[in-house]
């Protein structure tokens, strides 16, 4: 029970279990982990794959040797494991040259290197099978008004993006890009600060259709915002590429904790709607072990990330099959936001005397909504009280 198995789809981060606990306040508080060490490792524990950004497999700066040699040790972790990799990203942030941004650095040459790093990375990407590129542009952004002028900045993203879209076209890469929104840290202000902003983004791009977005759980909550209602917009858009899973409390620092902590009602509701919706690609864990972890707390982390998806699976399939739950939702009238609001048509809404000459609108107004059973059903059996 609460077995993962690579049938369930968990993948993670090399940079996630490969934190060493550096935060702007303290030193590391764990030693690096080999890549090959934490594939073994996640295989172990049930998970399906692993994502990187470049510089979590190659150190910056190699030589094209020890780029090379690293990149033969990680495939045969991958082999010996079965694991294998779904989705990479670039590293445009942790290196001072990117300290105002990559694609949308006000220095051309600083967006011309971005790119070509961009570029180098997805074609290992490729090589190694992932279908799905993540894009997050945690510098990209401002701490200060005239520091950017962001409809230019917003002109020099859809280039870079539009360039990479030509890049992946002409390689004939079965490869789509994922753009990752998060509203600050570490700029003050970043770009494409919600998934909301990242979908009209899009539509903006000479090919859309090769682009969705990477919603993160703590990303939209570090702004307020409903995240199964911001997934289940991406989704009906066509547009939900990727996610990445895990916890924050509220609207304060990045948080990153195992997915299922935070905010654990959002957490139950996600994976009803992920899990409803029929959503098939990787539950990918996006988390940081906290620094007062050694590595047992890393893998005890890991391991409940994956135990708490399984969790909620289960009580989430458990509230959905309840004949009780069935009857509170047709109370609630689901069923009746499934109908189409004119299906007779303009003409039809227009000659209907009962939609308006004859509405009664008092009455309408009197009617209970029944929500509040309904949502204590599903308190009862998230809480596993029923
Ligand atoms: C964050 C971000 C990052 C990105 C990752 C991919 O927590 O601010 O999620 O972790 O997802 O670096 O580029
Ligand atoms: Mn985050
Ligand atoms: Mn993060
Ligand atoms: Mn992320």
């Amino acid at each position: 029970r609460y077995t993962p198995t690579p049938e369930d789809k968990f993948s993670f981060g090399l940079w996630t279990v490969g934190w060493q606990g550096r935060d702007p306040f303290g030193d590391a508080t764990r030693r690096a982990l080999d890549p090959a060490e934490s594939v073994q490792r996640l295989a172990e524990l049930g998970a399906y794959a692993v994502t990187f950004h470049d510089d979590d497999l190659i150190p910056f700066g190699s030589s094209d040797a020890e780029r090379e040699s690293h990149i033969k040790r990680f495939r045969q972790a991958l082999d010996t494991t079965g694991l294998v990799v779904e989705m990479a990203t670039t590293n445009l942030f942790t290196h001072p040259v990117f300290k105002d941004g990559g694609f949308t650095a006000n220095d051309r040459d600083i967006r011309r290197y971005a790119l070509r790093k961009t570029i180098r990375n997805i074609d290992l990407a490729a090589e190694l099978g992932a279908k799905v590129y993540v894009a997050w542009g945690g510098r990209e952004g401002a701490e200060s008004g005239a520091a950017k002028d962001v409809r230019l900045a917003l002109d020099r993203m859809k280039e870079a993006f539009d360039l990479l879209g030509d890049y992946v076209t002409e390689k004939g890469y079965d490869l789509k890009f994922a753009i990752e929104p998060k509203p600050n840290e570490p700029r003050g202000d970043i770009l494409l600060p919600t998934v909301g902003h990242a979908l009209a983004f899009i539509e903006r791009l000479d090919r859309p259709e090769l682009f969705g977005v990477n919603p993160e759980v703590g990303h939209e909550q570090m702004a307020g915002l409903n995240f199964p209602h911001a997934i289940a917009q991406a989704l009906w858009s066509g547009k939900l590429f990727h996610i990445d899973l895990n916890g924050q409390n509220g609207i304060k620092y990045d948080q990153d904790l195992r997915f299922g902590a935070g905010d654990l009602r959002a957490a139950f509701w996600l994976v009803d709607l992920l899990e409803t919706a029929g959503w098939d690609g990787a539950r990918h864990f996006d988390f940081k072990p906290p620094r007062t972890e050694d590595f047992h707390g890393v893998w005890a982390s890991a391991a409940g990330c994956m135990r708490n998806y399984l969790i909620l699976k289960e009580r989430a399939a458990a509230f959905r099959a309840d004949p009780q739950v069935q009857e509170a939702l047709r109370a609630a009238r689901l069923d009746e936001l499934a109908l189409p609001t004119a299906a007779d048509g303009l003409a039809g809404l227009l000659g209907d005397a009962g939609a308006y000459e004859e509405f009664d609108v008092e009455a309408a107004a009197a009617r209970g909504m029944a929500f509040e059973h309904l949502d204590q059903l599903a308190m009862d059996h998230l809480l596993g009280a029923r």
